[in-house]
């Protein structure tokens, strides 16, 4: 239970990181995000594995239903806690409908409407992905589309677990918290951000000098 955070990333020394911080339950990685880091696919998402016993979530390439169920063979058989990511398409819905009936978590992504988000939960998927700032990106309310899906599954006890996406900011992660998403996927730099208010850095510095004034020692 409570709000799980995945770090939305292939950086691998970013993932080994945070999760020594203690900030990991998942990882999330897309194309995208596995070309920024410059590295083999399927070499790096094994390599995530190692670190992280959590869900790491690892997307398909293929569009057409034949091809996404070979890819994702390929990819489930990396680590057991490789997550199959599908774009929310009709091809997508019909694969992870397979999948789940094979005992194979899914992660339904690219989800930017309510309606999307029930049909990934008709079809079994683990998690369903709203992209909340590329919503925003477009003047569109994105936390209304968490607060929707947490209503609706919750109204027909769908088990699927809200995963709040594209989230850019600390108060994206309030806001996602807020809606009652269960997950909230997060780039490495807005994790560690989380930490941080100008007030704590402020108060350390005086409690940092009053201490050296007081010329003890604790050790
Ligand atoms: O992993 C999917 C999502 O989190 C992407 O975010 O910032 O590219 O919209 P962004």
């Amino acid at each position: 239970m409570g709000m799980k955070f995945f770090v939305d990333t292939a950086v691998t020394s970013d993932i080994a990181e945070l999760y020594d911080y203690g900030l990991v339950d998942g990882v999330t990685t897309n194309p995208t995000l596995v070309a920024k880091s410059g590295r083999d696919f399927k070499g790096v998402i094994g390599e995530i594995c190692q670190i992280v016993e959590g869900p790491v979530s690892a997307e398909v390439a293929a569009l057409d239903h034949d091809g996404m169920l070979a890819e994702a063979q390929v990819l489930a058989a990396i680590a057991d806690n490789v997550v199959i990511k599908l774009p929310l398409t009709l091809d997508g819905l019909k694969t992870c409908r397979i999948l789940r009936a094979r005992g194979v978590k899914t992660n339904v992504t690219l989800c930017f409407s309510a309606n999307q988000a029930l049909l990934a939960a008709k079809a079994g998927a683990s998690y369903i992905s709203p992209f909340l700032g590329r919503l925003d990106d477009l003047k569109i309310d994105g936390m209304a589309l968490i607060r929707d899906i947490r209503t609706i599954y919750d109204n027909y006890g769908f088990e699927t677990e809200v995963l709040a996406a594209s989230i850019r900011s600390p108060n994206h992660v309030k806001e996602a918290a807020l809606a009652g998403a269960d997950v909230a996927t997060i780039p490495p730099g807005v994790i560690k951000s989380l930490a941080k208010h100008v007030l704590t850095d402020k108060g350390l510095a005086q409690f940092a000098k009053d201490w050296a004034d007081t010329g003890q020692s604790i050790l």
